[in-house]
């Protein structure tokens, strides 16, 4: 009888570890290089010719190497190989930020002749919504809500952007349904929040799937970085946008990113646990009115949680009672969240969106002005909630 030798799968903790480390052994190292060379020695004129036209049209470095590190950095091309791994994507294009690879996603939809038109499903991260309600790099959008995307299509929509869970107040939204609705259109998923432990809009049809690595990816708020996982059509689309902008990510930002993956996994289900313990008790406290996180009353009413998102994540705001003055005091002064913006690292952070991640957008949908967010970190249970009631009190 034959052995049945078909492999199966890699699980996501698995692939989490060792992907983006295929030619290691090859190098003859354990842990990736960091390579930090701004230009690459050429083997001779004609390989160094090709490889640059092969970069600058999209693809890959061919004999003639790197040439110059605008183009391509093998410290970054490693992570980007092990994020596409885990979002399940042909590619991923690395970026010095996530607004850098927004607008590389924008600058390459917009080029690739429908129209300079696009649908922005609301709420987004303030930055987002600025960047497109600004009309900077030259697109017209129309922002809308899930069910009206299909009505905001027009001939020259080159692309549908949405946000699952959104920045700050955690609304799930139904990536098949958008795909759907957008028909022909190519949808970008916002996956900041999710990571590709709990969620991969690829497999649900999104093209392009934005990370500001800055946030779970990095996971320890020391590297500005943004990535767009997609297929490699649209990576050979993107390379030469972030090629002639010059927004790639730098290799010290890259390695650190590539080293922090393998944890991820755990940091993201580890924050998640502690964050649906606080959500359950802040729901019981008399300074809150309202709790923002997918497994709160009301917090997933389409269903979406185990259907497209495998967990609730690690991200929670909360609508004070007493408004503005209350978000001040919890705010203000605790002992383990950190007053900052940003979030997704292992140490736990608190912001009022309408003050700061949020100012920018329009006053209609900014957040209110009692929302405060919480991103949840490893600490200890008992004390983080310690810390918010002390700020609730
Ligand atoms: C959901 C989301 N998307 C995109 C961004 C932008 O990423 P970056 O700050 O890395 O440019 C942020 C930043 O806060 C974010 O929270």
């Amino acid at each position: 009888m034959l052995l049945d030798t078909a492999v199966a799968p890699a699980s996501l903790d698995t692939v989490a570890v060792h992907a983006g480390r295929a030619d290691l052994t090859t190098l003859g190292v354990h842990a990736p290089p960091l390579d930090l060379s701004s230009t690459n020695p050429l083997p001779d004129i004609e390989a160094g010719g090709e490889s640059y036209e092969s970069m600058a049209t999209g693809g890959h470095p061919t004999d003639g190497g790197p040439v110059y590190a605008r183009l391509w950095n093998p410290t970054v091309a490693r992570f980007e190989s092990a994020l596409a791994e885990l979002e399940g994507t042909d590619e991923a294009v690395a970026f010095a930020s996530g607004m850098a690879a927004f607008s590389a996603a924008v600058t390459a939809a917009a080029n690739r002749g429908a129209g300079r038109h696009i649908v922005a499903v609301r709420p987004l991260y303030g930055g987002t919504d600025h960047l497109l309600a600004s009309g900077m790099l030259g697109v017209e959008t129309t922002f809308c809500s899930p069910h009206e995307v299909a009505a905001s299509l027009r001939p020259d929509t080159c692309l549908v952007v949405m946000e699952t869970p959104a920045n700050p107040t955690l609304e799930l939204v139904d990536i098949a349904a958008v795909v759907d609705a957008a028909g022909e259109r190519p949808v970008l998923v916002d996956n900041t929040f999710a990571t590709p432990v709990l969620q991969n809009p690829a497999a649900l049809g999104a093209a392009l799937v934005l990370h500001s690595a800055t946030k779970y990816l990095g996971g320890h708020g020391d590297v500005v970085g943004g990535a767009l996982a997609v297929s490699a059509e649209w990576a050979t689309a993107i390379r030469p946008v972030r090629a002639i902008t010059g927004g790639i990510l730098h290799p010290m930002a890259a390695y650190l990113l590539h080293r922090g993956l393998p944890t991820l996994p755990l940091r993201v289900r580890a924050q998640q646990a502690t964050t649906a313990q606080l959500a359950a008790r802040l729901v019981e406290h008399p300074a809150v009115a309202r709790v923002f996180y997918p497994t709160v009353d009301g917090g997933d009413p389409q269903g979406l949680l185990g259907r497209q998102l495998r967990g609730p994540g690690a991200m929670l705001s909360v609508d004070l009672v007493g408004g503005y003055a209350a978000a001040q005091k919890l705010t203000s002064g605790r002992r383990w969240f950190t007053h900052a913006v940003s979030l997704g690292g292992v140490d736990s952070l608190i912001q009022h969106p309408a003050s700061l991640t949020h100012r920018p957008v329009a006053p209609e949908s900014r957040p209110g002005a009692g929302i405060v967010r919480l991103s949840v970190g490893l600490e200890g249970i008992d004390d983080l909630w310690e810390d918010l009631e002390i700020g609730l009190g």
